[in-house]
């Protein structure tokens, strides 16, 4: 009669019975730093395995991408030539416009997902507009989101995701996109995005550092977190598909509470401090390969249906060792 919890352990098929979450290559999204010119994939010192790509050497490695199960790429750009008010993201020659269109040709049944935000465009590495009294000028910037995510649609992105945090971004960006005949394209919005030291790597990555300041201005403050549910909320009522909570595994809670709360589905990032923090432990052997997984099944476990890693090349792999446990 005793309750036994571990006769639900014994042995693997009954661990599988009783399985309650899993991780499946469906829901994972590679993100992707592309860079200008020919021939290039080089290393990013900050994240090991991860790379700088040109469009052409991106492309060569796509085929490799699938075969591991990945079918779903977030695109970052990496502009040498920035501008002061990052209108040159919506240039329709751009890089990532190129990108979207080349990935789309030569494989169009890969998703392709495009960042929006000004911090790769301008000069100044933020994400918005600053007005000569220093606060931000929501209404320039709002403005040059949504030429950006319009100019990324016209090029066949299946989904924008701005990443920026401005106040209204995502219903301009929505009227944008349908006032241009792109209703079918979806909005994945940042919604709950903290003001992280875990960017560290990406902005060394995407060379988007601000050059003054910081973004606690506009990111979130990690002590809260009734106010992301006002974001998410928010960003739902302006038309966001899907709502991203970002960093992810230090952010659980915030997941699971969002789950409780919103009926979108719900994407978690693992940023790329989290991703560099597991890689050296785990190539350094203070942890066993086995906390990859554990990192990404605990984000699914919190609530999120959709997760964006730089583990993405090793996930399939890890699900076929871990899964049937
Ligand atoms: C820029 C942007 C950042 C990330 C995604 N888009 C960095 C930042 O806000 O400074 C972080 C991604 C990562 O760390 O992996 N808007
Ligand atoms: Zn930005």
């Amino acid at each position: 009669m005793a309750k036994r919890p571990t006769r639900l352990r014994r042995t693997k098929a009954v661990r599988q019975l009783v399985k309650e979450n899993h991780l499946h290559m469906d829901q994972i999204i590679y993100p992707i730093f592309l860079v200008e010119g020919n021939g290039i994939k080089e290393e990013i010192s900050s994240m090991k395995d991860q790379f700088h790509y040109s469009i052409d050497l991106l492309l060569e490695d796509i085929p490799m991408f699938i075969e591991k199960g990945i079918g779903k790429l977030l695109l970052f750009a990496n502009i040498t030539h920035k501008s002061k008010d990052g209108s040159s993201g919506s240039d329709e020659t751009g890089l990532v416009q190129e990108c979207i269109r080349q990935i789309k040709y030569n494989f169009p049944q890969m998703l392709v997902i495009a960042d929006v935000c000004l911090c790769q465009y301008k000069d100044d590495g933020h994400c918005c507009i600053y007005k000569k009294n220093s606060e931000i000028d929501r209404l320039a910037t709002l403005e040059v989101l949504s030429d950006i995510a319009l100019s990324y649609a016209k090029a066949g992105a299946d989904i924008v995701a701005p990443s920026d945090m401005m106040d209204g971004r995502v219903k301009d960006i929505r009227k944008k996109l349908d006032n241009n005949g792109f209703e079918h394209v979806s909005i994945m919005a940042y919604s709950a995005k903290y003001a992280s030291s875990y960017y560290g790597p990406f902005r060394e990555a995407a060379h988007s550092a601000p050059s003054f300041g910081d973004r606690k201005s506009y990111q979130m403050d990690p002590a809260n977190s009734l106010e992301a549910l006002r974001e998410i909320e928010l960003d739902i009522k302006e038309g966001a598909d899907i709502v991203m909570i970002k960093p992810a595994m230090l952010y659980l809670d915030i997941i699971h509470l969002a789950k409780e709360h919103v009926q979108v589905p719900i994407a978690a990032y693992q940023v790329s401090g989290e991703y560099a923090m597991i890689r050296s432990a785990v190539d350094q052997g203070q942890i066993n390969s086995r906390g990859i997984y554990e990192s990404l099944i605990s984000i699914k476990r919190s609530g999120a249906s959709i997760i964006i890693s730089y583990f993405a090349k090793e996930i399939q792999e890890i699900i076929l060792k871990e899964e049937p446990l």
